[in-house]
């Protein structure tokens, strides 16, 4: 196998047979002629089923996750969906880590449950509990994220899919703060890994997406489930019947952004290890979350399990009104959701991203900022956050 900064550039994408361009043309087609009834001549048959532009895409994506299988879809929310009713039925139950987006957490607290299957959310950080509720709850999945939204908690990948599997359950583990160019959850234990594409992914703060990954092999029966195939099938079924399908235009959009995922996330990583150290030495910064410091509680277990910390960086400055004053004090940082992107952002979870968990056990703190780093210049990025924090500390007094 190549390495991944050349699969990024070459899987799923050939020259063009017909015109030898570089870049294949984008099949905008929804429907293709058949020469015989029921005889695709190219195995596709109708856009929702199959497009060649979605098919690059996602043999681009499986490659870079080291999975056998990748699906794309129209956001992460509906990858996450649609990977969870492949995977549960009614009765099962689901085990989460409880700092997720907010939209996850929704999913996990209001429409799992709706459909009779019950949820439980816990601090993963905490092997023990894990392990206890796994034991207790014997859920049919495991789901992690990590390094977590907004919290930046990292979890021991390999343990959870070893507790997992102890009980028959799947381990799912949403890779979009990491990407593949800095976590493998596959190859440390996961049977799926989801993203939202519209991260660091398509990078460029221009699509939405999102894209689930299956290990190779992965058989729905375990554990006294009598279900038989491949769970990539399945959801792969569940995505046909609902439609949750990608646009050509926006497959190419990540496409083309995984060629250049890598260089991105490591130069904006780079940068975000920078200005977590620059805030960790302001007065008024009472704590930086960034998984790259020595002093970050998970920093050995992502020094183990990633190749990177990432290019997202929390912090907590003692009061929700200085929080949000410096997010709206920013001149280069766009007050904006989203991550991942080019542009740098900042962001107040607890009401822009995170209001679902508001008065749960997951509520985000009160005086936390989020910063996504972008490709600007570092030293220009630390000027304009540490001038937002001292205007705001000015404005605030
Ligand atoms: C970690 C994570 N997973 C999933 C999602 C949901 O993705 P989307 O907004 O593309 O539906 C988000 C969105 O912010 C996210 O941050």
């Amino acid at each position: 196998m190549s390495a991944f900064a050349t699969r990024a550039v070459h899987v799923g994408q050939l020259p063009d047979p017909l015109t030898g361009a570089v870049v294949p043309p984008i099949t905008l087609a929804s429907t293709y002629v058949m020469d015989e009834v029921g005889v695709p001549r190219a195995g596709y048959d109708y856009s929702r089923s199959g497009n060649p532009t979605r098919s690059g895409y996602e043999a681009a994506l499986a490659s870079l996750e080291e999975g056998e299988r990748a699906l794309a879809f129209p956001s992460g929310l509906s990858a996450e969906d649609t990977v969870l009713r492949a995977l549960t039925r009614a009765g099962d139950r689901v085990v989460y880590s409880q700092d997720v987006y907010g939209g996850t957490f929704r999913l996990f607290n209001v429409l799992l449950p709706t459909e009779g299957k019950p949820t439980i959310g816990l601090d993963a950080t905490d092997t023990d509990s894990l392990r206890a509720a796994i034991r207790d709850a014997r859920p049919r999945v495991v789901w992690l994220e990590t390094p977590s939204n907004p919290l930046l908690d990292i979890i021991d990948i390999a343990t959870a899919a070893e507790l997992a599997h102890q009980v028959g359950a799947f381990l799912v583990v949403d890779n979009t703060f990491a990407t593949p160019a800095q976590q493998l959850p596959l190859k440390l234990g996961a049977d799926v890994v989801v993203h939202s594409t519209t991260k660091a992914i398509g990078g460029h703060a221009d699509l939405v997406g999102g894209a689930a990954v299956f290990v190779p092999g992965l058989e729905l029966g375990r554990d006294g489930v009598s279900e038989t195939g491949l769970v990539a099938d399945e959801a792969y079924w569940w995505q046909n019947a609902t439609g949750a399908v990608p646009g050509p235009f926006d497959c190419w959009l990540g496409h083309r952004g995984l060629k250049t995922l890598q260089t991105r996330v490591r130069a904006a990583s780079a940068s975000a290890q920078q200005i977590a150290a620059a805030l960790a030495l302001i007065p008024q910064v009472r704590r930086v979350r960034y998984p790259g410091l020595p002093g970050h509680p998970g920093h050995q277990l992502a020094a183990r399990q990633m190749t990177g910390f990432g290019q997202v960086v929390s912090f907590q400055v003692g009061d929700p009104g200085l929080a949000k004053a410096i997010c709206e004090s920013t001149e280069l940082f766009a007050l904006a959701v989203s991550l991942g992107a080019v542009e740098s952002l900042i962001e107040y979870p607890a009401a822009m991203t995170h209001p679902q968990k508001a008065d749960s056990d997951a509520a985000i703190p009160a005086d936390l900022v989020r910063v996504s780093i972008g490709l600007e210049d570092t030293g220009d990025l630390i000027a304009d956050l540490t001038g937002a924090i001292e205007r705001a500390v000015a404005s605030h007094a």
